[in-house]
């Protein structure tokens, strides 16, 4: 998800980077002698940059800057609006670009394409569904859906509202400041350590929480397993996160058996006692594996949604208010302490429009890749077979063709149909589409509910930059002053 890669630090150990270069050039180099080998095919218009690092830096940099989307629109300006060819992450890779460009992707999972993953995020999340492809990425899909379906997260919502009111309780009430990027962090990875694994114990979240960290920051990495990379250290925190859920496994079969536990508590229990359509259970390893992805999936990306709202409603008073209208409606119907329910969250439309407005303007994951299974045609270009392909979520949010003056922020583009198919993807699209998109949605609308309703706030950095690190985050954590209301 994203293209960055830790940078930084490898500058900071200019030996080592020699080394690594060295050992890294080698497979690159055949393969970038190799991909410059086919003059007489008709490839997208281009260019390769650099041998290894291909346009790495250049793409890099419009993240930081948080424009990723000026490295794509400037190339479909300057080869081809439909589809270019570039080089990052070592990979050659040919962008798919706008609506037209992920429909195709997105329809021809299977056919001409197949989901592909850098190698970081193939080596840390193993045998977990991002390694899989065709039938087996199928079937696995459908076991994690079995706890993602909205019908099963109906009976997760009462949690969620109870750690959202539990954090605000914790880190909001009664301060002046806060800090939200990392504040919304604790909030997402109680519930996901709540959800996942009924892991509620303060001091074993407290304990995982820096080796989640660690974990997190290797995924889209360099991967080089190297004391002293982010990777190397990644890999380790993976292990250590492992090891604390093979207990938690043990423990949990137990109970099962034993019936102290319920089949149907969290993630781990319906993991556990699931078999797939042919009667298969997951392996022990797949099961840990795919908690892993789901923290990694879930994480970043739902707390950089809120991060954001949370910006523009600091921004635009009056969407602000229409908001709170819409949630005290809600709440007026309720005795106080009474949890949200369902039919609470089906009539936060609006909210939800504001929300996804949000991720269509920025956001929090630039897109994916794929991968060609066979030569194929796009727009009258030879995509060659094995060459990785990606497609970008602002290279369609922003077409004034989808979105008039795109731009504008105007909530009202999710009224009644909402977008055009295709041209609006903040969670991928096809088969391999985002499993936790129903998950986010819950988790945004309830945490966004309990704020709006308890604060006001203003922003301390009124224009913030956000960047992409991988995920879109504010550049320096979004500070903003609050105010009490009265209810
Ligand atoms: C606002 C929040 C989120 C956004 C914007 C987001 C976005 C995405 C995107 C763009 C993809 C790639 C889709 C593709 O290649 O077509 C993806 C994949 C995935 N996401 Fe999310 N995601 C979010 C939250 C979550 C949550 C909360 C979970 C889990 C609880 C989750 C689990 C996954 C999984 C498992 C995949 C891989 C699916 C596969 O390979 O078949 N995501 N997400
Ligand atoms: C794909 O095209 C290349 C280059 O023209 C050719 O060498 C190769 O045999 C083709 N592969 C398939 C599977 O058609």
């Amino acid at each position: 998800m994203g293209m960055d890669m830790e940078v930084t630090e490898l500058l900071t150990f200019p030996a080592l980077l020699a080394l690594l270069v060295f050992v890294l050039s080698v497979p690159f180099i055949t393969k970038f002698v190799k991909t410059r080998k086919h003059p007489n095919l008709n490839l997208p218009p281009g260019s390769l940059g650099w041998p290894v690092i291909g346009e790495t830096f250049e793409f890099l940099r419009r993240g930081y800057e948080g424009e990723p989307e000026l490295f794509i629109r400037e190339r479909m300006e300057k080869y081809d609006s439909r589809v270019f060819k570039t080089s990052l992450l070592g990979e050659p890779m040919i962008m798919f670009c706008g609506a037209a460009g992920n429909k195709f992707l997105f329809s021809n999972e299977n056919k001409d394409v197949q989901v592909w993953w850098p190698t970081s995020v193939r080596k840390l999340l193993r045998s977990s569904l991002v390694t899989k492809v065709g039938y087996e990425a199928k079937t696995m899909r459908k076991l994690l859906m079995s706890f993602l379906n909205p019908e099963a997260l109906k009976n997760y919502l009462a949690k969620m509202d109870t750690v959202a009111c539990c954090h605000i309780t914790n880190h909001w009430q009664g301060k002046e400041d806060v800090l939200v990027y990392p504040t919304v962090k604790l909030y997402a990875f109680e519930l996901a350590c709540c959800l996942f694994a009924s892991i509620e114990d303060a001091i074993l979240v407290f304990k995982l929480s820096p080796q989640f960290d660690e974990f997190l920051k290797g995924v889209i990495s360099f991967p080089i397993n190297l004391p002293g990379t982010r990777f190397h250290r990644a890999m380790k925190a993976a292990d250590a996160i492992r090891e604390e859920l093979k207990l938690i496994i043990k423990k949990r079969r137990v109970d099962l058996e034993e019936k102290r536990a319920s089949p149907t508590q969290d993630l781990l229990s319906y993991l556990l006692v699931t078999s797939d359509s042919s009667g298969r259970f997951l392996t022990e390893k797949e099961i840990i594996d795919n908690i892993l992805l789901l923290l990694f999936a879930g994480h970043d990306t739902s707390r950089s949604v809120i991060t954001s709202v949370i910006q523009y409603l600091g921004r635009m008073p009056h969407v602000y208010e229409q908001v709170l209208e819409e949630q005290l409606e809600i709440s007026k119907g309720k005795e106080a302490g009474q949890l949200l329910q369902w039919e609470d969250i089906q009539k936060m439309k609006y909210l939800w429009n504001v929300a996804s407005e949000v991720m269509r303007l920025s956001p929090p994951v630039t897109g994916s890749y794929r991968e060609a299974l066979n030569n194929f045609t796009y727009a009258g270009y030879t995509i060659p077979k094995g060459w990785k392909l990606s497609w970008s979520t602002s290279s369609s949010h922003k077409d004034p063709a989808f979105f008039p003056d795109p731009d504008h922020f105007d909530a009202s583009r999710f009224e009644g149909a909402g977008p055009t198919p295709f041209s609006y993807a903040p969670f991928g699209g096809g088969p391999r589409m985002c499993l936790g998109q129903e998950f986010a949605r819950l988790e945004i609308l309830v945490f966004m509910h309990n704020i709006v309703k308890r604060f006001k706030w203003w922003l301390l950095i009124p224009n913030e930059k956000f960047l992409h690190d991988p995920m879109l985050k504010p550049s320096k954590g979004l500070s903003i002053r609050l105010q009490p209301l009265q209810i």
